[in-house]
């Protein structure tokens, strides 16, 4: 049969099932049924319902260009710009299933006394953005769109404690990588948004801020420049970050050469301080936190970035990465750490080098990186709230309601 005569054979069948399905498809549901339904059936278990993060609504936010929100959570499934394990893109997919048990109902934060979840903001699970794996340069611009059109939304709800800070009135991004280098179009489009150099807390075993001669100077291609370890040097290098109020913390990297040249050269790697993962045997979490906040600063119109490499953590604690490094922190110290820097004016953060093919079968690392997730999200949150909400690193708790303004009426089961 020639190709035009089964294309109307299809035709003819298609316009028959229309015909048939017509009937029907339009009812609506009386009122006191849908509550009936709903009553009966709009439930969920941690382990049912299809993985957005936390059980979020997934929204594809980039096709639908009316939806607002005060957070997005939007998966960068890249991994093409890394030195040595691939598989990164499959981090959004593994950290999203390993937020499973971060149900609305059932997230009140005890070390910072909130439900992220259950409070002012509007938190939507924005999707993916489709990347390409096939062309670096391009990969990069879809980034970037993505972040500037996502970030330069409207937000939903005033945040409590008013307009007191730079990043009041757009919304804030968390970011899971992917490999490090999706933090290049992050920085891009905030510094599109905010229109100054921004602030970058680095969490890191590495530095991120190499020069891309160091994997090869003689074959050097504008492509090259984009990769998982130089991304900071381009972003320095175009402006993009404040040099004098951004941190590295956790460092424990082996650098080139025969000395510590790779600090002490002139570049942008001077526009962090180094905080490194030994550091915290004599400083101690919280002294971890002091001298961040004294390199950031708290000032309410400099804008924060948070980027974490699960690497930072002890491979013990996150085997599931791209350039493991022995030797860093625990999931305990690093969850501390953060919960100090609750009252940075965070407008971005990323969770970035989840690689699930080398985690075990525990979703360790997964697990790891949507806790961090969560307690950034907690933070976002918090820092829009007017009362002391204490916490366990305020003061501890004499009332176990202290913080939580509405009822818990749909928290369904315990986290058992
Ligand atoms: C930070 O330092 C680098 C050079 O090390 C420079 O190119 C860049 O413009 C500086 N950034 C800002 C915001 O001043």
């Amino acid at each position: 049969m020639p190709a035009w005569k089964s294309f109307v054979g299809l035709l003819a069948l298609a316009g028959g099932a229309v015909s048939c399905a017509h009937h029907g498809d339009t009812e609506v549901v009386p009122e006191h049924e849908r509550e009936e339904l709903l009553k009966k059936w709009d439930q969920e278990w941690s382990f049912t319902g299809i993985a957005s993060f936390a059980h979020l609504k997934p929204v594809k936010c980039l096709i639908e260009p009316s939806e607002n929100y005060d957070i997005a959570v939007i998966g960068a499934p890249f991994d093409t710009a890394v030195s040595y394990r691939p598989g990164a893109r499959f981090g959004p997919r593994a950290i999203r299933a390993a937020s499973a048990r971060q149900m609305s109902g059932t997230s009140f934060n005890t070390r910072a006394g909130i439900n992220p979840y259950k409070s002012w903001a509007k938190i939507t699970d924005c999707g993916d953005i489709p990347i390409t794996p096939f062309d670096n340069g391009l990969a990069e611009r879809q980034m970037y769109e993505a972040f500037l059109e996502l970030g330069s939304r409207k937000t939903v709800n005033a945040a409590p404690k008013g307009g007191d800070s730079i990043g009041t009135g757009h919304p804030k991004l968390v970011t899971l990588g992917g490999d490090h280098s999706v933090a290049l179009p992050a920085l891009r489009a905030l510094h599109q948004i905010y229109q100054k150099p921004i602030t970058v807390l680095h969490f890191d075993a590495h530095l991120d801020t190499w020069n891309p001669v160091r994997y090869s100077a003689y074959w050097q291609s504008e492509q090259t420049q984009f990769n998982h370890g130089s991304f900071f040097h381009k972003a320095s290098r175009e402006g993009l970050i404040c040099n004098s109020t951004s941190a590295h913390a956790g460092l424990r990297t082996r650098l080139t050469g025969v000395d510590a040249g790779d600090y002490t050269n002139p570049g942008p790697e001077q526009g962090f301080i180094r905080i490194h993962a030994d550091d915290i045997d004599e400083l101690g979490p919280m002294g971890v936190v002091e001298t961040i906040i004294q390199r950031t600063g708290l000032d309410p119109e400099q804008p924060v970035y948070l980027s974490v490499d699960i690497d930072v953590l002890d491979p013990s604690t996150a085997p599931g990465t791209g350039t493991p490094e022995p030797g860093g922190w625990t999931t305990r110290e690093f969850i501390r750490i953060l919960r100090g820097l609750e009252k940075l004016n965070l407008v971005g953060a990323d969770i970035v080098e989840v690689s699930p093919a080398y985690d075990n079968k525990g979703e360790t690392t997964a697990l790891a990186a949507a806790q961090v997730a969560f307690e950034i999200i907690t933070s976002m949150v918090k820092s829009g709230v007017k009362e002391d909400l204490g916490g366990w690193y305020g003061h501890l708790y004499d009332d176990a309601t202290a913080g939580q303004t509405e009822a818990e009426s749909d928290v369904t089961r315990d986290e058992l």
